[in-house]
């Protein structure tokens, strides 16, 4: 190892690498060296050391949020909203990004989760297929072809482009379709040394979907949309199938409340349901996420009897362009998760653990939101706008999610 790098190694204390330089072929070795050339340890132990320090939710002052219930909007007003929105996407100034650089390891699917196939009403159709469906409609109505950008991950960047290309990209113009790779954080243990992986480098994972900013404007995506006067991006989960990633609703609705930034809820089904909520925190619109909310405030009710945390969100979020470029520099906080990792032993045996290992940190795209004085929400309709596939089985899984998919399609067809 040079110099340069062992001075990189003591000074963050993760030595502990020095002893598996007997088990490294000169290549390998070099493959590290490189690899911990890259990495931003500064960074990293910042990030470690904050999951010493709890946030403590309940010392905010937290109020309800402001949101527009759709269902109580009048036609006149809907039309007139999407008349507003309809002529913006018509003139090619709205671009949806679709975030798939997760992992789906809870479904249980070994690919990119935009490569898993349901069996829906229309036959066979994979989540990516399903997006591309949405989008031809919505392109077909505003008399456009919307760009469309997909984030995906260094663990699955490379399937989900010959899954695509091996589609077709589903027959959605392949021109107007970029993919782009968002950034990863090593894994470390419990005393915030980083783990080798099985192909003797430090193992990393993608950065939490809070990393999207960074990633646009590193993969030149910013710029693009610069040149090509695109003024507002939809950004939505990849495993929503049916997400309405194309509502001129929702944008002429942000453009009357004089806002940069929106959000869809809906209803939250229960105080158990694991999604996350919007509130204000200290004056400012937040998401809390449902892993940060404490049981007891999560069944918390204000005084009409509802949930106080009852605005659930499903990852359907509007950003003005200018958002994009203000947060491309600025880090967000990282939420640490404790998980179990495989793992290169000292002797040379790669391990499985049993027990969490490892903390895998990860920033959250809406932790952006609470940096401006304010956001707008729509309430819409979950059997409309949302069916998630999570869980194998159960709640949100497949099986969930078709059907609330079938009865949507088999609704439009009366
Ligand atoms: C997410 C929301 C949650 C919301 C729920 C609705 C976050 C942090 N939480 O929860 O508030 O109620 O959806 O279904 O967004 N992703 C990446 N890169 C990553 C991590 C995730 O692109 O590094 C993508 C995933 O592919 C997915 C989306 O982000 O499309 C959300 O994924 P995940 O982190 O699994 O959050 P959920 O638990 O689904």
């Amino acid at each position: 190892m040079e110099r340069q790098v062992i001075e990189i190694l003591e000074k963050y204390g993760q030595e502990h690498i020095l002893n598996y330089l007997k088990l490294l072929s000169p290549q390998e070795e070099k493959n590290l060296q490189e690899q911990i050339l890259k990495i931003d340890f500064e960074n990293l132990k910042n990030i470690y050391e904050g999951t010493k320090n709890k946030a403590n939710i309940e010392e905010k002052r937290i109020e309800h949020i402001h949101y527009t219930d759709k269902e109580k909007l009048t036609e006149a007003e809907k039309n007139n909203l999407e008349e507003i929105g309809k002529q913006i996407i018509s003139s090619g100034h709205y671009a949806v990004i679709t975030m798939a650089g997760g992992q789906g390891t809870r479904l249980g699917h070994s690919g990119p989760k935009g490569t898993y196939i349901l069996n829906t009403v229309n036959g066979p159709k994979y989540l990516f297929e399903i997006i591309v469906d949405t989008l031809k409609v919505a392109c077909q109505k505003c008399e456009v072809t919307i760009p469309w950008y997909i984030m995906t991950s260094r663990e699955n960047h490379e399937e989900t482009l010959n899954f695509l290309e091996k589609h077709n990209y589903f027959e959605y113009d392949k021109n107007k379709v970029k993919l782009f790779m968002q950034g990863e954080l090593p894994l470390v243990d419990i005393k915030g040394k980083v783990i080798l992986d099985n192909e003797k480098k430090i193992k990393e994972a993608a950065d939490g979907n809070g990393g999207i900013y960074e990633a646009i404007s590193k993969n030149g995506i910013l710029n693009e949309m610069k040149q090509n006067q695109i003024d507002w991006v939809f950004i939505s989960n990849i495993d929503n199938i049916l997400s309405n990633f194309v509502d001129p609703l929702l944008l002429g609705l942000t453009i009357k409340e004089n806002q940069k930034i929106a959000a869809k809820s809906v209803a939250k089904a229960n105080a158990q349901e694991k999604i996350g909520v919007f509130c204000k925190v200290n004056g400012k619109a937040k998401i809390i996420e449902y892993i940060d909310l404490p049981q007891e405030l999560a069944n918390k009710k204000n005084e009409q009897g509802e949930l106080l945390f009852g605005e659930g969100n499903f990852g359907n979020y509007l950003l003005n362009r200018s958002v994009l470029d203000d947060l491309a520099k600025t880090k967000l906080p990282y939420h640490a998760a404790f998980k179990k990792s495989d793992y290169l032993a000292e002797n040379g045996e790669y391990k499985n653990s049993e027990e969490p290992n490892v903390y895998k940190f990860e920033a959250f795209i809406f932790d952006a939101f609470e940096r401006y004085d304010n956001i707008t929400i729509l309430r819409v309709k979950r059997e409309d706008e949302f069916a998630p596939v999570k869980n194998k089985e159960g709640v949100d899984s497949p099986q969930t999610a078709i059907e609330l998919y079938n009865a949507k399609v088999v609704k439009s067809r009366l």
